[in-house]
């Protein structure tokens, strides 16, 4: 059985204000979450600020990105040593506004997911299709390359420790979710997959879901069998409507 998981990408958001009152709020809510684990990832300059408010609870703590590097003359970097320093647990690696806005290649980011790893960090890796790539019909192939990308540095058995999300970049902030169907059907290709290389691995690893997940359409996607959690972004800003969605997971 995966046990899902829900984690809040919370993006460039936030001050330490709004950050006190939401933690506040999901500190509150989290005795009614189920039997689901749930993480947040703030902006660099907050996870240590979060953790100490986060201390004593079930809520884990994660990055939105970790450098290649582990130290030295990477000016603005933020390494994996360093998230583990301040409590990380999990590190996003290729979202796709990195991969898009900062043009971050398949390369790059598994040697951000082979950074994670090295360093006690469970790499979240995002996969996703552009519109265009699935109006073209290619949606297997480029999540396909993305995987591959990792395996090829990797190897099958990284991704026994490892989480991926699957987030259409069509999805992503736009309102637009992918239908429950459409999800499941890419996170079953992706399982199989990996199962290629290795069934068990492929068996346990866990496969959110990301792209303009709400309270009201979670558990229709948590109920796909493939489907085992979500990354969340808008809706993480907000304590209740993220505390919905970590129910819908329990
Ligand atoms: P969204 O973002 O929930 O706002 O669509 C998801 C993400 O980018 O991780």
């Amino acid at each position: 059985m995966r046990k899902p998981l829900v984690a809040g990408n919370w993006k460039l958001n936030g001050t330490r204000a709004s950050i006190d009152e939401l933690v506040q709020g999901l500190l509150q809510g989290m005795s009614q979450v189920g039997e689901t684990d749930v993480a947040v990832c703030p902006p660099f300059v907050y996870i240590d600020h979060v953790r100490g408010l986060l201390e004593g609870s079930r809520i884990d703590l994660g990055s939105q990105d970790v450098c290649e590097e582990d130290k030295g003359a990477f000016t603005g970097e933020v390494s994996g040593p360093m998230l583990r320093d301040v409590g990380c647990s999990y590190a996003i690696v290729g979202h796709s506004e990195r991969r898009s806005i900062y043009g971050e290649s398949d390369e790059l980011v598994a040697r951000k997911f082979a950074a994670a790893r090295r360093n006690g960090l469970t790499p979240i890796l995002c996969v996703g299709e552009t519109l265009e790539e699935r109006e073209g019909g290619i949606t297997e192939e480029v999540v396909a390359r993305q995987i591959d990308a990792v395996l090829a540095l990797e190897g099958i058995a990284a991704f026994a420790d490892a989480v991926i999300a699957y987030e259409p970049v069509w999805a992503i902030g736009t309102g637009k979710t992918a239908s429950p169907e459409q999800a499941q059907e890419v996170h079953e290709f992706i399982r199989g997959r990996l199962a290629g290389h290795d069934e068990g691995v492929a068996a346990g690893i866990r496969i959110l879901y990301g792209g303009s997940v709400k309270g009201g359409n979670a558990a229709e996607l948590f109920g796909k069998p493939d489907i085992d959690g979500g990354l969340i972004g808008g809706a993480s800003l907000v304590a209740d409507e993220f505390l919905t969605i970590c129910k819908a997971a329990g």
